[in-house]
């Protein structure tokens, strides 16, 4: 997978070269380059920015460096190598995705993490101040797959920190990355649940035991136990990955768990059993 990242602030990104990622692109499954926008200015001041048409506060990003940049970075893409070789390039028809982080994007979800990670080439385009002129957008569209993206709904100063939670979540996922492929299988949101909690020795720490199951070795009570406390948390904590459960992934025990925490499956959808219905216990 070939990634291509525009910014303000390339130092931002360091955090790429460390860790999973950072030695993904050392073995050459991520080839990742970061691109200073200002390289893509012709005035002396290097500048980016420009006051709002329209009025209004802030500043807003001049659309020919971005395009400029963006360019550069598809001229590059079409020159490396196909997908066959290391260090893929953009298979023939398959347009890039051009990431725009933005409070204004859709939500970035496992999911979308999913459908990314899939595709030969990403480039994300780190906005600041108020935002990138909304042409480039238009612009980008003839020649890139869009996808303006959110983290969640706050704002953040830039891009940049929601370029590093994106290119973490979708390159992990890239086979070859993370090295025992099972820890993918059981991990949050993997099936629409959150994470049972863990724990390590000592089997008793500051009085605190282990829960006594886990000490049992019997897999099958641990496997229920496991999917139980998903449920329980899920519940507790997200109602609203609850109610996106599909009844038919919901076995007995599911369902009576999910009962006690006060929803009920009616024909394919699962709802709240009613206004009181108690909060099961979280752990
Ligand atoms: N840029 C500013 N806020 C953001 C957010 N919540 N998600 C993605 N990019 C952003």
């Amino acid at each position: 997978m070939r990634i291509d990242v525009v910014s303000i602030f390339p130092e931002y990104l360091a955090a790429l070269d460390l860790s999973l990622i950072g030695k993904a692109r050392l073995q050459g499954l991520l080839e990742l380059s970061v691109e200073d926008l200002r390289r893509y200015t012709t005035d002396r001041h290097r500048t980016v920015d420009d006051t709002p048409y329209g009025g209004g506060a802030g500043m807003v990003m001049k659309p020919e460096p971005w395009a400029l940049a963006l360019e550069d970075v598809l001229e590059r893409g079409a020159a490396a190598p196909g997908p066959a070789a290391p260090g893929a390039g953009t298979p023939p028809g398959e347009r890039p995705v051009l990431v725009v982080p933005s409070p204004a994007g859709e939500v970035f979800t496992q999911a979308v993490a999913r459908e990314l990670a899939e595709r030969e080439h990403l480039v994300f385009a780190c906005g600041r101040y108020e935002g990138i002129d909304e042409r480039v957008v238009d612009w980008a569209r003839e020649r890139f797959e869009v996808r303006p993206m959110s983290l969640g709904d706050y704002v953040l100063n830039g891009g940049e920190v929601a370029v590093l939670a994106m290119v973490e979540a979708i390159g992990r996922l890239v086979p070859g990355v993370i090295g025992n492929p099972e820890s993918l299988v059981e991990e949050s949101h993997s099936d629409g649940l959150l994470e049972y909690p863990v724990y390590t020795k000592p089997a008793l720490w500051r009085d605190r035991p282990v829960p006594e199951v886990l000490l049992s070795g019997h897999h099958g009570r641990i496997a229920r136990w496991r999917r139980d406390l998903q449920l329980r948390r899920t519940a507790a904590r997200r109602p609203d990955l609850v109610a996106a459960l599909d009844p038919a992934a919901l076995d007995r025990a599911d369902r009576a768990v999910l009962a006690e925490a006060g929803w009920t499956v009616a024909g394919d959808r699962v709802l709240r059993a009613g206004p009181d219905a108690p909060a099961g216990p979280v752990a």
